[in-house]
């Protein structure tokens, strides 16, 4: 279903240009008695429109029509027992169910008019609807996977309360781009830069299926990336998807600059620079192109503050494919209303690989910032190898998709072992595993044993400098999921 984050100072004209078929009132940390807490105007709550409040957004629903919040003493976080009683968000759904609570406040009389469809054992009014007006109203979180029921709970809001069609779907989301793209840039030539992640190969099938060779790809080959991907991108787009595509083969001069290198900072500053450099001196020979693909996501929109400052402004980007301010090029973001899950449904819509779809994420200075101290050739190439083994065990185990990120670092330390009666001295590998949500925090993934200790010992055995794994056990914060 498409949805649209608004912030909630959003008046009810501006509301209403929006012709919502319902609003959602989200959750957020605050009380409703604390100063500067988010209210709206109430006119919006008598406009007719099927209103879910969440946690906060409930409590807000109360206190503006009629019922009452108050502090019990008594908050409730986790999983909580809550018993239902009819009710049309629970409509078919059983009696006794599992709940996700998380508040200090609570709702101990609904809106007016409202009746009380759910509660639990601190929570009189774990759920309220008033159907002539319209509100609904739960203090759980259906939206998290600790509610078993929550998807259902929001399935009957959205479909039986509000009568709204799932029609959001890949298909109809790569029509309507296709149209909005081949408007926008006419006949125009576009140029892309691709990086190998999801998002820039995404945004970049989408453009190619509107305007067919208008667009030119270009792909800055680092030399810094996994083994085999490079090749990917290469094979992907210019062999199966025959996009037009400049390969820069610039790894040389990546690493030329970055030699004798060690600081963290440094190198990444060094490598978005060239990146920059390469990327300008490729479009400069591709002649005067005015459109600029960009994988700009819903998220990024909301992050950078895009949407009325609705949610704080939680990080500044930090991609390599950041371009400088003064390439005169306007900006195709054919992404900018999804979410990474639905741009990687999309991917596989247009028939993308697998792996590039569900790729983990990967940073843009690439294993740069995987090999403490010196890059090298050299550093690199035992790098990819140990890499290369831990995906593929990692694949085999089923764990990939669980896993937020999972590689090998390389540290700038050797130690001594024994291997085959002799003294080695060699090279250590760290396996780093997260498991998050969005990279904000993440915890040290609990991998099997049985799976690290294979991982250990093909790691060893076959990389000849490598002959320690160790692994890293660290969450963030306070560590951060990369090393440097
Ligand atoms: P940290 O190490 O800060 O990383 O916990 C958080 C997430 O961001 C990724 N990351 C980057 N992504 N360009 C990117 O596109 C970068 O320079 C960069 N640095 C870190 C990292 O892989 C993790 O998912």
């Amino acid at each position: 279903m498409y949805s649209e984050l608004v912030s909630y100072r959003a008046s009810v004209d501006e509301i209403r240009k929006h012709n919502p078929a319902a609003l959602i009132l989200s959750g957020g940390p605050a009380s409703v008695y604390s100063d500067g807490a988010p209210r709206m105007d109430p006119a919006v709550f008598e406009q007719g429109i099927p209103t879910l409040g969440i946690c906060y957004g409930a409590q807000l629903l109360a206190l503006e029509l009629g019922g009452r919040v108050e502090k019990t003493g008594a908050g409730e976080y986790g999983k909580v027992d809550m018993r239902v009683d009819g009710g049309k968000l629970f409509a078919t759904l059983p009696a006794e169910q599992t709940a996700w609570m998380s508040h200090r406040d609570t709702v101990v009389a609904p809106p007016e008019g409202a009746s009380v469809v759910a509660t639990s054992e601190h929570t009189p009014v774990a759920a309220f609807e008033h159907h002539d007006k319209r509100w609904y109203g739960v203090q759980f979180h259906p939206e998290v996977v600790h509610t078993p029921h929550g998807q259902d709970v929001l399935k009957n809001f959205l479909y039986d309360v509000a009568g709204a069609e799932p029609v959001w779907t890949p298909a109809a989301v790569i029509e309507e781009q296709l149209e909005r793209i081949r408007a926008q840039v006419g006949s125009d030539r576009v140029l892309c830069a691709l990086s190998g992640g999801v998002d820039s190969a995404v945004a970049a099938l989408l453009v190619h299926r509107a305007v067919g060779d208008q667009l030119t790809c270009v792909f800055v080959d680092h030399g810094l990336l996994r083994k085999g991907e490079a090749e990917q991108v290469v094979e992907t787009f210019g062999g199966h998807f025959h996009v037009p595509l400049v390969h820069v083969q610039a790894q040389e001069r990546f690493l030329a600059r970055l030699a004798g290198v060690t600081e963290p900072e440094q190198k990444r500053k060094i490598i978005g620079e060239e990146f920059i450099r390469v990327f300008e001196e490729e479009a400069r020979k591709l002649g005067d192109l005015k459109w600029l693909v960009q994988g700009t996501l819903y998220s990024d929109v909301i992050e950078s503050g895009g949407t009325d400052g609705v949610a704080e402004t939680i990080k500044s980007h930090h991609n390599v494919g950041g371009l400088p301010a003064d390439m005169k090029m306007k900006l195709v973001e054919p992404l900018r209303l999804l979410f990474k899950d639905e741009v990687r449904r999309v991917g596989e819509e247009l028939g993308m690989p697998e792996r590039m779809v569900w790729r983990q994420p990967f940073p843009g200075p690439g294993l740069a910032i995987r090999i403490i101290g010196d890059v090298t050739e050299e550093r690199l190439e035992t790098l990819r190898e140990a890499d290369s083994i831990l995906q593929e065990e990692v694949r085999k185990a089923g764990l990939y998709r669980e896993l937020w990120q999972s590689f090998c670092v390389l540290p700038a330390i050797r130690s001594v072992g024994v291997q085959g009666d002799s003294r080695t001295y060699g090279y250590p590998i760290a396996i780093r595993a997260v498991t998050s949500e969005d990279a904000m925090t993440a915890d040290w993934a609990r991998l099997p044993y049985d799976l690290v200790e294979l991982v250990a010992s093909r790691l060893v055995n076959e990389i000849p400098a490598v002959n320690r794994v160790v692994l890293d056990v660290t969450s963030k914060p306070p560590a951060t999921i990369e090393w440097e």
